[in-house]
């Protein structure tokens, strides 16, 4: 019996060996290459970012690092000069005008000082709006004058970009940091509603809030913006469009630079691709002194509130007395503070300590504190990525987010607005992270906190489980680049019309709204089942009245006891 069940599965094994080439023990001798090589023709690529700074640009640019290594002419067009584009000397930037910055926008100051929620980007919609005729002419020229064949748009805050696309027939990919948008799912919301990133737990009315109510308002606070960009499009000749955004998702490819586990899981279209995180291959190295800093220090906290963020001098003052004291508390020996956009003036003269001590702040900014070190700069990833930086004080911004989950660091998230709030509930649920209040600072709340995340288990074991995540994904950059070099074939082959990219795009996003997920089919269904029901119970109805009459009423009596 043993023998026959042997010789069967040692002739099952030979036939697909026959017929699969399954070699186990043959060796490879005289096998040739797969050969997976592809012309690159050299194309004039367009990167476009409207907010520019350099954590938005930097992962566009490593995506196209890659495309200019493979022969391809890349031009940048953002706001600012992008400073650093020194690390990325083969890119001719355009400015789109002077950078973003949010201390001089009177509304954008508004919105970091306020609570945020989606009633607070009409002003980011004026700033659009005053814009878009600007921007939209600068895009179009250099389409023309640089003779582009395809633009990568970064998808937030860009119309113009993803309008001139359309308008002049050339391919555009969309690229953004986050999913909320593009794709929406009944299990999913966003603190920009003022509701939990998950609905998997919530209440029914909290889910009807969440679903109807709040989207409902968001539209109604951005209606008036719709439209006057449309007004706007209409005088430059320009296909009027809902949300060029919502455009893009029915008509091209969009790189979504985010990752599961960072991102709470969900299905995608398959012409929207996660390809994140996005990381450079090389990253500046640490200062000799802050080098010495971080060695002689072992529990180092990072704080950075990226390039654009700051907060208010009470604040400030209240974060680095939390500092001084979980020091004096020896829960964390050195801290090391990027203050970008924080200035010196920033804070208060002097910090008043819980134990009734006073401390000086200026004594602390000019580096005489021992285990405090200001910066106005760092390098941020050289700084998570040594051993020695046990925890990353952030706004949770994407970039920041994506350098500390490769680095394994947990963080403490101070979110300021947009997808920074969302981001930090991700990596609390990621089980990396705790957050702040930023209207409800306090010290010994912070100091609590970073007390936990130093000392427990389950979030170093997440770390180093989302570190192993961000740094498989990681890879993905150069599947963003091989799609992008696919719509660059395509679009050499084919006409950008409605049949563009027919292989990619879903039928159900031009079968519209009802056929697409067949809701009519399930109207008809719904009203055959109740006129069935009906029909039934109208039968019923009449079958007891029949009996019901043809029975004597004396019968119907109670009959009585014998
Ligand atoms: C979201 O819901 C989860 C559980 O369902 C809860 O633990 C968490 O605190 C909620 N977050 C917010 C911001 O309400
Ligand atoms: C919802 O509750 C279930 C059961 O307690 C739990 O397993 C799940 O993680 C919760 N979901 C969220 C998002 O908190
Ligand atoms: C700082 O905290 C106070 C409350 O303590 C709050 O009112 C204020 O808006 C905060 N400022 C910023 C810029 O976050
Ligand atoms: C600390 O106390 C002094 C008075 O003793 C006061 O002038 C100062 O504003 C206080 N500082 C802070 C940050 O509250
Ligand atoms: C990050 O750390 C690794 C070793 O852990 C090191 O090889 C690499 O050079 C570091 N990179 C940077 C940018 O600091």
């Amino acid at each position: 019996m043993r023998e026959r069940n042997f010789i069967f599965l040692l002739l099952i094994f030979f036939l697909l060996n026959l017929v699969f080439r399954v070699d186990v023990s043959i060796a490879t001798q005289g096998y040739l290459p797969r050969n997976a090589e592809i012309d690159h023709i050299p194309k004039n690529i367009l990167f476009g970012s409207f907010a520019g700074g350099r954590s938005h640009v930097k992962p566009m640019l490593d995506v196209a690092a890659i495309l200019i290594e493979r022969g391809h002419n890349v031009i940048l067009l953002t706001s600012g000069n992008y400073t650093p584009a020194s690390e990325y000397p083969t890119v001719k930037q355009i400015t789109l005008g002077p950078p973003m910055n949010l201390r001089e926008i009177k509304g954008i100051r508004e919105l970091i000082d306020k609570d945020f929620d989606f009633s607070r980007v009409s002003t980011i919609h004026e700033i659009a709006i005053n814009t878009y005729k600007d921007i939209f002419e600068k895009y179009k020229k250099a389409v023309k004058e640089y003779n582009i064949d395809l633009l990568v748009c970064s998808a937030a805050m860009n119309d113009p970009c993803l309008d001139v696309g359309h308008a002049l027939k050339k391919p555009v990919v969309g690229f953004i940091s986050f999913l909320n948008a593009l794709e929406p799912k009944s299990y999913k919301s966003d603190p920009i509603f003022r509701c939990n990133i998950s609905m998997e737990n919530e209440s029914f009315l909290e889910r009807f809030r969440c679903t109807v109510i709040q989207p409902l308002r968001m539209v109604n606070y951005i209606y008036p913006f719709i439209t006057g960009l449309n007004d706007i499009r209409k005088q430059i000749d320009v296909e009027p469009v809902f949300l060029s955004v919502r455009r893009l998702t029915q008509t091209s490819l969009i790189l979504v630079d985010t990752f599961f586990g960072f991102e709470l899981p969900q299905p995608l279209s398959p012409n929207i691709q996660e390809i994140g995180p996005v990381m450079s291959e090389e990253y500046p190295p640490l200062s000799p002194e802050l080098s010495d800093f971080i060695n002689a220090h072992k529990r180092v906290l990072y704080v950075a509130f990226g390039t654009r963020f700051f907060t208010s001098v009470e604040n400030n003052s209240k974060l680095l007395q939390s500092f001084v004291e979980v020091i004096n508390k020896n829960i964390i020996d050195g801290v090391v503070w990027a203050l970008v956009q924080t200035l010196k003036d920033d804070f208060n003269p002097t910090l008043n300590l819980s134990d009734g001590s006073q401390i000086q702040t200026s004594s602390i900014l000019s580096n005489e504190h021992p285990h405090i070190h200001i910066a106005s700069f760092a390098p941020q990833f050289a700084v998570l990525n040594h051993t020695n930086t046990k925890l990353f004080l952030s706004h949770g911004g994407a970039s920041s987010s994506h350098e500390s989950l490769y680095t394994g660091t947990p963080m403490l998230i101070l979110p300021f607005g947009g997808d920074q709030l969302g981001n930090a509930e991700k990596l609390k649920s990621a089980g990396i992270a705790l957050s702040l209040n930023k209207m409800k600072l306090d010290v010994n709340d912070i100091v609590n906190k970073m007390d936990i995340l130093l000392k427990d288990e389950n979030v170093k074991k997440n770390s180093k489980r989302m570190e192993i995540l961000a740094k498989i994904n990681s890879k993905r950059k150069f599947r963003a680049a091989d799609l992008i070099e696919y719509i660059l074939y395509s679009s050499n082959t084919n006409e950008i019309n409605e049949e563009f990219l027919k292989e990619w795009i879903p039928a159900g996003t031009r079968m519209g709204f009802i056929r697409g997920n067949n809701y009519d089919v399930y109207g008809a269904l719904l009203s055959i089942i109740l006129g069935i029901v009906g029909g039934i119970l109208w039968v019923t109805f009449k079958l007891i009245r029949f009996i019901v009459n043809r029975i004597p009423s004396s019968a119907v009596q109670k009959p009585k006891r014998e």
